[in-house]
């Protein structure tokens, strides 16, 4: 393949991947999007394979033969509930890589550079090591911790800011020793120690974060594997890659910039590491506690029935119980009834980024009445019945009015506006941040305890 046809197979990619991300960006353009994506990176890897001086073709399509089996398995069997743990484990395989394309570039014998090029190369390196190591434990931690497998509670070590601050600052030293280095082994040290912090760095950035924060952990996590990917591009001067990891990179840190905003953090902070509040703890609206009263599905698809306006909130809960078909169907025969029917969802719903339009829309909800939070949220007063399905912190009350609380600040669902709420969940359980809610004790509250699924099937009998 001459150098002309593999650069317009790289630029014909990178369009296809500009416009696979502009067709994400709403759930009618999703799927076009999505063969905009998979026709992009088909042309990628054929190019790429075809125009690079490949060694061994054997060992490559082995290699990429068993990794597609097992890619093929995970994702077939990939719960949507477990979708973020694969994101985290998929985010670290990237991490990793360019950590060791960094190693083996520097330690490449066949590469010769001088001067100014010699030291624009051993940056290059040591910039795409130092985010590919920081991404790559700082993802199989959050990988850890979004499988329950190590505590979701943020972990504060003494003076961490300066432990941060003294490890970025070495981290200086030692890539100014690295390019400075006038020969590999003399450069290999400080590539190695700087390394070890950065990986130190990862570990200790994503411990310190508590459960609530996670998803914004995710994306910007996400962001660091893009510019992990661009340093490597940088490194093997594949001009593919530096537009993928660019574009991965730019996306990420836009989503993470809007997941702040949606849970009131700060995005410098959350780019420091190490940012969240006493997160997790059940500390506030104990003193609160009052009646619960509980109601039956008979009574919730009488409620219904006679509304006029009805809001739905879906939450983690109907993900886990998988009722957005029978909501349909509610919403369905409602809606011939004449109730005016929306859905109300908040932008960190569930327990990944849209992770409740996915369901509605693979229900068929219509999209013209799934309302993003803030589009919704003035309605509430107007509103005569609320059905909240398997949702609990984004509706929790505490946010706006307990500064104490580890949800403190994070914009909220106001359901309790409305003239009657309903809360369908298992038990008085907390959600995902691990806080107690008022709202269940709320004099306009009705609780209709059991599995999402089994209520919404007995409301849909009834309505
Ligand atoms: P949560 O606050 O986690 O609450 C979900 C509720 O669903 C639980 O209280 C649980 O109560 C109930 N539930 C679970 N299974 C159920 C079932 N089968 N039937 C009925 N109810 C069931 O969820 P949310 O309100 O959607 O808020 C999302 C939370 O996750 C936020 O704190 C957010 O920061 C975090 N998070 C979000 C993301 C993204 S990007 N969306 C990613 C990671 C984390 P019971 O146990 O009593 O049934």
């Amino acid at each position: 393949m001459t150098q002309g046809i593999l650069t317009a197979a790289y630029l014909a990619a990178s369009v296809l991947f500009i416009l696979a991300l502009g067709g994400l960006s709403h759930p009618e353009t999703a799927r076009r999007g999505n063969l905009y994506g998979i026709i992009g990176m088909t042309i990628a890897l054929v190019a790429t394979i075809w125009g690079a001086q490949i060694t061994s073709y054997v060992t490559l399509f082995s290699i990429m033969a068993i990794s597609a089996i097992i890619g093929i398995i995970v994702a077939a069997r990939v719960q949507m509930t477990a979708m973020p743990e694969l994101v985290a484990m998929l985010h670290s395989f990237v991490g990793l890589a360019a950590v060791l394309v960094g190693f083996a570039s520097y330690m490449d014998p066949t590469t010769h550079y001088e001067g100014v090029e010699k030291t624009i190369h051993e940056v290059e390196i040591f910039l795409g090591v130092l985010i590919g190591a920081v991404t790559f434990t700082g993802s199989v931690i959050a990988f850890g911790k979004l499988h329950a497998l190590i505590t979701s509670k943020p972990l504060y070590l003494p003076a961490r800011h300066w432990v941060n601050l003294a490890g970025g600052l070495a981290c200086i030293w030692l890539g100014v020793a690295f390019v400075g280095a006038e020969s590999v082994p003399a450069g290999m040290l400080p590539l190695l120690i700087m390394t070890l912090i950065a990986f130190a760095f990862g570990v200790h950035m994503v411990m310190a974060i508590g459960g609530a924060d996670m998803p914004v952990v995710i994306s910007m996590l996400n962001s660091y594997s893009g510019w992990a990917a661009a340093a490597t591009g940088f490194m093997l001067s594949n001009d593919l890659l530096i537009i993928a990891g660019a574009l991965v990179g730019s996306s990420g840190a836009i989503l993470s910039y809007i997941m702040c905003r949606a849970m009131n953090r700060k995005f410098l902070a959350v780019i420091a590491g190490g940012f969240g509040t006493a997160g997790g703890a059940a500390t506030s609206a104990e003193g609160e506690q009052g009646e619960v009263v509980s109601t039956s599905a008979e009574e919730t698809a009488q409620l219904l029935s006679e509304a006029k306006n009805v809001i739905i909130v879906p939450g983690y809960g109907m993900a886990v119980a998988q009722a957005q078909h029978t909501i349909q169907d509610i919403t369905k025969k409602l809606r011939d009834k004449g109730v005016n029917v929306r859905f109300g969802i908040h932008p960190v719903a569930g327990r990944m980024p849209g992770h409740m339009n996915v369901l509605l829309a693979e229900a068929k909800v219509p999209y013209d009445i799934v309302l993003e939070m803030d589009e919704i949220n003035e309605d509430f007063p107007e509103t005569d019945a609320v059905l909240v399905i398997g949702a609990n912190d984004i509706v929790n009350p505490s946010a706006q009015t307990d500064p104490n609380s580890p949800i403190a600040g994070m914009p909220v669902l106001e359901v309790w506006k409305a003239t009657t709420v309903v809360v369908m969940k298992r038990s008085m359980a907390t959600g995902y941040a691990g806080v107690s809610n008022p709202l269940f004790f709320h004099d306009n509250t009705r609780m209709l305890f059991g599995d999402a699924k089994a209520s919404v099937d007995a409301i849909l009998a009834g309505v």
